[in-house]
């Protein structure tokens, strides 16, 4: 049965009984290299901005695509662009023991934005060579919400094939592909239309992006 809690003004709901599985747990965010670094900058914002907890792990070529992306060069850069970081904990990726990596830890969740196809395929094969990919095999395992945020194009064989398993296994493969219907103006309207779906499948309910009714725009 569906729960509703209050975090930081941010109505969530949870759906499963899952005792770690808690509307005020925090959220493991996982920042890879695939284009797409303000999708993944936007989206801490805006769980700063909502008092969400949350586990930021950012891999080698993740803060690279930050610097190139983003002009985010280090921790410090990061939080001036972020907002409030007094319920962030960030983690070193090459540490497979932290936080993250324990299925034991009460968690609402694990969102990787952008998803680079490396990341994909080593978690649709369960390698955790990483923290990053270990947390995301970690939410697998204890049935936890797992959202993918790829972005490449064109997708080979083997990525739809990566994509495929990883669905059928219970993440959600939510490419960065905005729509166009709300007639966006702005690359920010963009970005705010992906974050707006991450954020719905977190079970936050933030006023973010556009919501199709027929004939009408919001
Ligand atoms: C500038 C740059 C852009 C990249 N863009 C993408 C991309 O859009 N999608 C993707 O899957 N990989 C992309 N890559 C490749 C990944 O970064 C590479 O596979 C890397 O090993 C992924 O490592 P990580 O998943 O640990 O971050 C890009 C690499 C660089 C340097």
């Amino acid at each position: 049965m569906a729960r509703a809690s209050l975090v930081g003004g941010a109505v969530v709901t949870s759906s499963s009984g899952h005792a770690a599985d808690r509307g005020d747990a925090p959220v493991t965010l996982a920042l890879t290299g695939a284009s797409g670094a303000p999708y993944g900058v936007r989206l801490l914002q805006v769980l700063n901005d909502a008092g969400v907890p949350v586990r930021l792990i950012i891999s080698k070529t993740g803060w690279r695509l930050l610097r190139e992306e983003e002009g985010i060069d280090d921790e410090a850069a990061l939080r001036e662009r972020t907002g409030d970081w007094s319920r962030v904990s960030i983690y070193d990726d090459a540490d497979r023991g932290a936080t993250p990596a324990s299925g034991s830890t009460a968690s609402r969740g694990m969102v990787v934005c952008p998803c680079s196809m490396g990341t994909l395929a080593s978690i649709a094969q369960g390698t955790t060579r990483s923290l990053i990919e270990r947390s995301a095999d970690v939410a697998l395992k204890e049935r936890r919400p797992l959202i993918l945020v790829p972005r490449e194009t064109p997708y080979s064989i083997l990525h739809l094939e990566n994509m495929l398993r990883l669905s059928r296994a219970g993440a959600v493969v939510l490419p960065a592909s905005p729509g166009f219907y709300h007639r966006p103006q702005s690359i920010e309207e963009l970005v705010d239309f992906v974050v707006g779906r991450i954020t719905a499948h977190l079970g936050l309910d933030l006023p973010l992006g556009p919501r199709w009714r027929s004939g009408e725009r919001e």
